[in-house]
């Protein structure tokens, strides 16, 4: 079987084409990246190794370079990973959030239609569903939870979700959506929370916590979000949304401390700037569904998975540092100079 995954040179996509080549060898591994900023073919070398892989360079909405593919890939399954995904990105840009988030959906469901995939799955996330206060422990997003977006970018992954819904809907294309939480681990681009303390704590500098640190989010090791998608992929039923979330909430403050803690590094490195504009406060997710139909658990304890991932920065001190010679380094003035 032959699975297309769009956005493979990014975080998550990286991970998860390493998931699949691991865990179904027989089955071949196309990758379609347009190699924005976010995408790195430094994270991908390995895989390049091996035959049941492919890289194509291109854009998800551009849409004669998709069908061509299709065309002579004839895909089993579409799982679409590409995207803008840095939320003070979309502040700026709101844009081309959804020329990429939206549009390039479009495209990459018009082909799986044309070309009649046997299923389409989109990989979204649980910013659709907004935020939640913090002094209601007891909420959590359900599937039924309504979608209530807060920024450019989760504004625009909704808006793809329900695309999706709707091609479904209308032209019975066979697809699924999973929403998941914030994921962390190798490969993770150092405009992130974790890779960018990770990175500067060992560079000694000041590590920029926004507002007060106290908002809450949801983290997931990335190898168990990679599990979960290939899981609703293949087992998932068609038409349906499931939430994928590991019970491991934590102020952004505490992470940071975390992270300084595994580097043993001083905690007189945090310094507080001003916050993000519409900043959600809590994300939580309920990952009953997806644990009862397809017997999905996180695998990865939170001590465990910051400790593999500092280690993982630590031995892949290139991998980074390539990354922060470049633009980077114009990205970050503009984000954080004046902050
Ligand atoms: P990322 O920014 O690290 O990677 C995105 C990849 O998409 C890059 O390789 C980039 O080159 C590629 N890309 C961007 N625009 C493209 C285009 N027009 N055509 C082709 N390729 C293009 O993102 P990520 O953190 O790995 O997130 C992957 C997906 O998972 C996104 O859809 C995101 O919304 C979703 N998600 C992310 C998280 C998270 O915590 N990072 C959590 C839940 C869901
Ligand atoms: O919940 C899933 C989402 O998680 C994904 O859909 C997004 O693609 C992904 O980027 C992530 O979004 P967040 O906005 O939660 O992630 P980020 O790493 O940007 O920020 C995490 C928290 O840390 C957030 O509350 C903002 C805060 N933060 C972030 C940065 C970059 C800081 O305090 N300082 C920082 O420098």
């Amino acid at each position: 079987m032959t699975i297309l995954v769009t956005g493979g040179a990014g975080f998550i996509g990286s991970n998860f084409v390493y998931y699949e080549l691991n865990k179904h060898p027989e089955d071949r591994v196309v990758c379609l990246d347009a190699l924005t900023y976010a995408g790195n073919l430094e994270s991908l070398e390995e895989a390049m190794k091996n035959p049941q892989f492919r890289f194509v360079r291109g854009d998800i909405t551009d849409r004669a370079a998709v069908e061509k593919l299709f065309e002579e890939e004839r895909p089993e399954i579409v799982v679409n990973f590409a995207a803008e995904s840095h939320v003070d990105r979309s502040v700026e840009d709101p844009g081309l959030f959804i020329r990429t988030n939206v549009l390039g959906t479009q495209t990459m469901m018009d082909a799986s239609r044309k070309y009649g995939v046997k299923r389409y799955h989109q990989v979204s996330t649980d910013e659709v569903y907004g935020d939640l206060p913090l002094d209601r422990p007891d909420l959590f997003f359900t599937e039924e939870t309504h979608l209530h977006t807060s920024s450019p970018y989760s504004a625009s992954k909704a808006g793809a979700d329900l695309l999706v819904l709707a091609y479904a809907r209308t032209f019975g294309l066979p697809v699924s959506i999973t929403r998941c939480s914030n994921n962390y681990g190798p490969y993770h681009f150092p405009e992130k929370l974790i890779p960018l303390m990770i990175t500067r704590a060992l560079a000694d500098e000041s590590l920029p916590v926004y507002g007060n640190g106290l908002n809450v989010r949801d983290w997931l090791y990335v190898e168990d979000h990679c599990a979960a998608i290939d899981l609703v992929m293949r087992r998932g039923r068609e038409g349906e949304v499931y939430n994928v979330g590991g019970h491991n909430e934590r102020t952004n403050l505490d992470v940071v401390k975390t992270v300084l803690r595994e580097l043993g590094k001083p905690e007189s490195l945090i310094t507080y700037v001003k916050d993000r504009p519409g900043h959600d406060r809590r994300y939580a997710i309920d990952p009953t569904k997806i644990h009862n139909e397809l017997g999905w658990l996180p695998e990865t304890t939170f001590d465990e998975g910051i400790h593999r991932t500092v280690q993982w920065y630590l031995d892949h001190q290139d991998w980074w540092k390539h990354i922060l010679a470049g633009e980077y380094q114009n990205y970050y003035e503009h984000m954080y100079g004046n902050r």
